[in-house]
Formats: C-alpha cells, structure tokens, sequence
C-alpha cells in the first residue's frame, strides 16, 4: 500500500474503512474499491443493510453509530484486528439531512446534525490519524455538501454541519500532510441515494426552488469522483461542475446565486400568498 504522493496508490493492498458504507454514496464508493481489490471494512447502525453490504463485496462489517465516540473507535480497531491490517484509507460518508424552516425545526434537530455529520466525522478521524501519521502514510476522505460550501434556505441545521466538516478538513490538511498522510473533503450536490429521498419529506418548498430542476447525480458518479480523488491526492473533490465552480470561486459566486435564490423565494412566498403552487424553476 503506497500512498505517498510521488508513487501511485495500490488498492490492492489498502485496507479501507467507510462509515455510512451500507447505503448510497459510501456503498458505491465500497463497491467500486473492492473491485479494485482493496480489503473493505463497512460500519453503520442498520445491521440488515450492513450484513447484505457485507455479503455483497465481502467486506468486514460492524455495527455502530458515528456520534458514539467509544463505539465507533472501538468498531474500527476491531475491524483493523479482523482484517490483520491498520487503517490506510478512511472514507467518512455517515450522515443524515434533515432541513425544514429555520424557526419551526427543534432545538434536537441542530444538535443531532452536528453529532452525526460532523463529530461522526471527527471521531472516526481521531481513530485512525495517529497510526497513520507514525506510519508516514494513509487517507483521509470526509463527505461533506453542497450545503457546505453556501449557506442554503433550508438547511440552517444540516448546513453548519457539513460547514464544520469543511472547516475540519481544511485544518487537519496542513497538519496532516506534512506526514505523508492525504486529506481529502467531498462536496456532492444532490445525490438519488435513500437519504435525498428521506431529506425531500422534510424539505420546504422554497429548498426545492432554490435547488431548481437540476437531476440528482447517481451515487456511482459521486463513489468514482472519490476514488480518482483518493488516487490524485486531490484536497477537493467536487463530482460535478456546479460545485466546482462554487469550491472555487464561492465568494464570487455566493452574492450573484444568493440574489437568484432570494428572487426564487420571494416568487414562491407570493404564489403562496396568492394560493397557486409553484414549479421548481422559478
Ligand atoms: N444524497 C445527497 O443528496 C447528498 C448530497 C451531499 C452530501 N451527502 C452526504 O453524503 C453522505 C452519504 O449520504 P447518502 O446520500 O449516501 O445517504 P444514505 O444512502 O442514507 O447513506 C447514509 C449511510 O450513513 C449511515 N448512517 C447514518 N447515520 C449514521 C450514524 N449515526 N452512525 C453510523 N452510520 C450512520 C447509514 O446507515 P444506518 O442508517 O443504518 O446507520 C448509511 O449507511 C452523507 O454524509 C450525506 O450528508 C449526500
């Protein structure tokens, strides 16, 4: 297993670890690094969902959830004993979104975003860190969002979350990689993965206008994206051009959407008032 940025990085021989690896974008991410050969090591909470992963690509399975700090670092040091290797690659894709209006979504709601998305993220992180900085080399890859990178009606809960899993990522970067160890964050846009259709129960209309008519991508595009991320040692992965272009030039393009995004809200709360439902283009 070598992934020190000079030599190309074998999967064959890496042991990878993926929170949230028994449903959409860590599932896909598995599936298409076990076919590379890699030794996979899946956790989530769900224990059907995680044993069919389990059968399906092989991979070592146990069950814990990510804002547990004792369970989820216990759960991979099981899995580093199980499969006879340390850590090389971590991919952290546990998470869950729920949006709804600022003012209505309870107190519970704000906290248990930033339990699961980010200090699930954290915590798996702390786990495998030391090892890999003493042995000069590994991967670090979290999930983060679109929402992470702009502020969006209807995440004020989810949103922070995957902000502080930004903000993680970026500081972790410049410590990190001086040991050889890569540090990489994922911004998907939307994904048709269980949780979009969970998160579109809860989303206010305004969140459906703003995001317009845009197609989800497929998890398989989103798993791909990571991998070439994994092997290019890129810090940003953005699996598609409008994430691209808001990781890069954000504070450009911040005002100019958010002046779209208000027109679009405003659109929607004068067809409310006026008792007409709108389309999700605006
Ligand atoms: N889908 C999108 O549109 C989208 C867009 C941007 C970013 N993302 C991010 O991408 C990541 C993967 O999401 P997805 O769309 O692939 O969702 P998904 O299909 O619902 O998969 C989520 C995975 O995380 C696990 N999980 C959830 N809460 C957990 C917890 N507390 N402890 C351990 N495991 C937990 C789930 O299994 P159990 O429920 O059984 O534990 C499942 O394996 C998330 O971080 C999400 O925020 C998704």
């Amino acid at each position: 297993m070598r992934l020190r940025s000079t030599r190309p990085v074998e999967f064959g021989s890496a042991h990878v670890i993926v929170t949230g690896g028994s449903s959409g974008i860590g599932l896909a991410t598995a599936r298409l690094l076990a076919g590379r050969g890699a030794k996979v090591s899946l956790i989530a909470r769900g224990r059907e969902r995680l044993a069919d992963a389990g059968k399906e690509l092989s991979a070592a399975v146990r069950g814990a959830d990510v804002s547990d700090h004792e369970a989820v670092t216990r759960a991979i040091g099981e899995l580093e004993t199980e499969q006879g290797l340390p850590c090389d690659i971590l991919i952290t894709s546990a998470g869950l979104a729920r949006p709804g209006h600022f003012l209505e979504l309870p107190d519970e709601v704000f906290r248990q975003m930033m339990e699961v998305d980010y200090f699930g993220t954290l915590y798996a992180i702390r786990a495998v860190a030391p090892g890999m900085v003493e042995r000069g080399h590994g991967s670090v890859v979290a999930v983060s969002s679109a929402a992470g990178l702009l502020g969006i009606y209807g995440y004020s809960a989810y949103g922070p979350a995957k902000f502080a899993v930004r903000g993680l990522m970026e500081s972790i970067r410049a410590e990190l990689t001086p040991h050889d160890v890569h540090v990489g964050v994922v911004f998907p846009p939307d994904v048709d993965t269980p949780q979009l259709h969970d998160e579109n129960r809860w989303k206010p209309e305004e969140t459906r206008v703003v995001g317009g008519t845009l197609k989800p991508l497929t998890a398989e595009r989103v798993a791909a994206a990571i991998v070439d991320g994994i092997e290019r040692r890129r810090f940003v992965t953005c699996p598609d051009a409008g994430t691209r272009a808001l990781a890069r030039f954000g504070s450009v393009l911040s005002p100019l959407l958010n002046r779209e995004f208000d027109r679009r809200i405003r659109a929607v709360r004068r067809s409310r008032l006026a008792g007409t439902p709108r389309s999700a283009d605006g």
